[in-house]
């Protein structure tokens, strides 16, 4: 039994997983409305809300497995990269937990993390594959070896898929975070109704920052009125570009790598266009997608405790 702590971002999360991947709790406490009003994720405020729920939120993923903590195994934390003030309320709860119980203590990166959200019950993908992990802080294309080891491909060199969708909704007035608003919204809408160009970078990597260049300035040549008609048509011309440019580079990797199989990780995992554009790929399951503790705890199935657990520092960039 793994209890996983993870707290990188604005999410508060712990779950308990088995050895063989079965999710037995997964916990979320999202404060996305409380950073709403600020239009992101103001860092200082989420520290001291993880310290706020980070006690309950274990607690509640304990009972909600029906497991004792003397009957968990290790713990296991994301480390980083991420928000350090954020990073160090999780890790310092995670001292706090497995040096209390005489527990291991498993730093997990959290991009490990999120491939590991493949390789948990009932489902499990098994490498070799390429691996999409698009987020809120990261796009990049993984070459998956096995279950604690692959090699970056490809990475933006801006924004992030999820940076940009979050962007894109706020230039559309649709609140924070705008990926899933943007993916609701342009179901409504008509994909073809704008053209953004999304750079060609060359390799396989990304840029994202123009294709946000373009939509502002077509909101900026609409009044209000326009802006209300259109909002749709925008949100679907704009989510068709993005979503292109990942399937393009994603299709682009696998023939040059010969992998045989594709996955897709990460928030922007969960969008519906990508996961209908890419009909091929493993999509993590929707729950998974979005920050969790039940991939932290999958991830730490296959990374060493360490040593001197008391000593571990949170790390901000990968
Ligand atoms: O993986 P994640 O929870 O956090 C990071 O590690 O960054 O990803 C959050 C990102 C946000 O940018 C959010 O807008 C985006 O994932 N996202 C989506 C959708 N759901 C979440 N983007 C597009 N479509 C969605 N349905
Ligand atoms: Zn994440």
């Amino acid at each position: 039994m793994i209890l996983g702590i993870e707290t990188s971002c604005d999410e508060t999360a712990a779950a308990v997983v088995t050895w063989d991947g079965e999710i037995r709790s997964n916990v979320v406490a999202s404060q996305a409305e409380l950073h709403a009003r600020f239009g992101g994720v103001v860092p200082e405020i989420a520290s001291r809300r993880h310290l706020e729920l980070v006690s309950p939120v274990v607690r509640e993923a304990l009972e909600q497995a029906g497991v004792a903590l003397g009957e968990v195994e290790r713990v296991a934390v994301t480390q980083g990269p991420g928000l350090v003030g954020a990073l160090l309320v999780g890790l310092a709860a995670a001292k706090g937990v497995a040096w209390g119980w005489a527990l291991p203590l498993v730093p997990v990166d959290h991009l490990h993390g999120h491939v590991a959200s493949l390789f948990l019950q009932p489902d499990p993908v098994e490498p070799p594959f390429l691996c999409l992990l698009a987020s809120g802080g990261h796009t990049l294309l993984l070459d998956v070896r096995g279950h604690a080891a692959f090699r970056v491909l490809g990475a933006t060199l801006d924004d992030a898929a999820g940076e940009a969708f979050d962007k894109g909704a706020r230039l559309l007035g649709l609140g924070y975070p705008g990926g899933a608003a943007i993916d609701r919204l342009a179901r409504e809408g008509d994909a073809e109704a704008f053209e953004f160009p999304v750079a060609a970078v060359p390799g396989l990597d990304f840029s994202f920052s123009g294709v946000k260049t373009a939509l502002l300035y077509a909101v900026r040549d609409l009044d209000a009125a326009e802006l209300e008609a259109r909002r749709a048509d925008l949100a679907a011309s704009y989510q068709r570009a993005i979503v292109r440019a990942l399937v393009e580079r994603t299709r682009a990797a696998a023939r040059r790598t010969g992998a045989e199989r594709i996955a897709i990780v990460g928030g922007v995992a969960a969008n519906s266009a990508l996961r209908a554009a890419l009909p091929e790929a493993k999509a993590a399951p929707l729950a998974l997608c979005t920050d969790n503790a039940a991939m932290i705890a999958s991830a730490a199935r296959y990374v060493e405790p360490a040593s001197d657990p008391l000593r571990l520092d949170a790390y901000a960039v990968a």
